[in-house]
């Protein structure tokens, strides 16, 4: 029960990576809330996880608007208390082509997928640094390291996370709050398959050039993610973890 008692906030827990990473730590111990753009399954997915026997609280939010973000963290404090740690997990993926993309599309998607870093810091961070202790867990994606055509801009908003959580990492380390990045590969998600759905020949030719001959399920991501929360991670601040089974470290052939 490595977050017993604990207070753990995911974004985007209704679904893929973020629904495994709640599950886990409310195994591990920890009272669980989440929010996400989607109602009806985050809903029924707080019903799934009562009925398992675990604490959990659900919260409409979109993570791209402050607004909705400060109810979100009114809503989720007034159920389980000050939040102990907190896994930025809501995110999209992007195709856009830089001639086409409008100012309003890049703005939607960098709230979605950069910005919602630093809203989650700015609301959550006050009651760690009263409390000298917390965690926060950035979920960025392979595509901060290296990436592949017709990404625009995704690869610059999951490297700008690596950057966000260095800066974060270095400031909150006096107060006792570890802030560290995720990176993982291909997720076996509802995100991937709605890519794969779309791009047919793509799921054949990324699974040949897994190392280890299949792609993750996404409570392998989770179970990284529970122990950079946890006190096993007590040192481990700033860093930037990759979960990918080995593919970026082979290089076309
Ligand atoms: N699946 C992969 O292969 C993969 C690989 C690397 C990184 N990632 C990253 O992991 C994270 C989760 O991805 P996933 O594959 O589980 O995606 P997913 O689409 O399967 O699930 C994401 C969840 O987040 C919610 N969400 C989307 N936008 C939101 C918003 N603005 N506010 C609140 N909730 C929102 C969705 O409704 C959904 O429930 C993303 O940041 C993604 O970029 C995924």
């Amino acid at each position: 029960m490595k977050l017993a008692g604990q207070h753990i906030f995911v974004t985007g827990g209704a679904d893929g990576i973020g629904a495994a990473i709640a599950l886990d730590a409310a195994q591990a111990g920890a009272k669980v809330s989440f929010c996400d753009i989607n109602e009806e399954k985050g809903k029924a997915y707080e019903a799934e996880l009562k009925a398992q026997g675990h604490q959990a609280f659900f919260h409409i939010g979109n993570v791209g608007s402050m607004a909705s973000m400060q109810s979100v963290f009114e809503g989720v404090t007034k159920v389980f208390g000050d939040v102990n740690g907190v896994i930025n997990n809501a995110g999209r993926n992007a195709h856009y082509d830089p001639v086409e993309m409008t100012e309003a599309q890049w703005e939607d998607f960098m709230n979605v997928d950069f910005r919602s870093i630093w809203v989650t810091a700015k609301l959550f961070l006050p009651a760690m640094r009263k409390a000298k202790k917390g965690a926060i867990v950035n979920i960025s994606s392979i595509h901060a390291r290296m990436s592949f055509p017709n990404y625009f801009p995704y690869a610059a908003a999951k490297s700008g996370i690596i950057g966000l959580t260095r800066n974060l990492a270095l400031d909150e380390g006096k107060h006792n709050i570890r802030v560290n990045a995720v990176l993982p590969g291909f997720t076996l998600t509802p995100l991937l398959d709605d890519h794969f759905a779309k791009n047919p020949s793509e799921r054949a030719s990324a699974l040949a050039v897994q190392p280890m001959g299949r792609m993750a399920q996404p409570s392998e991501i989770a179970k990284v993610v529970t122990f950079l929360l946890s006190d096993d991670a007590s040192f481990v601040n700033g860093a930037d973890w990759i979960v990918d089974g080995g593919l970026s470290g082979r290089f076309a052939q």
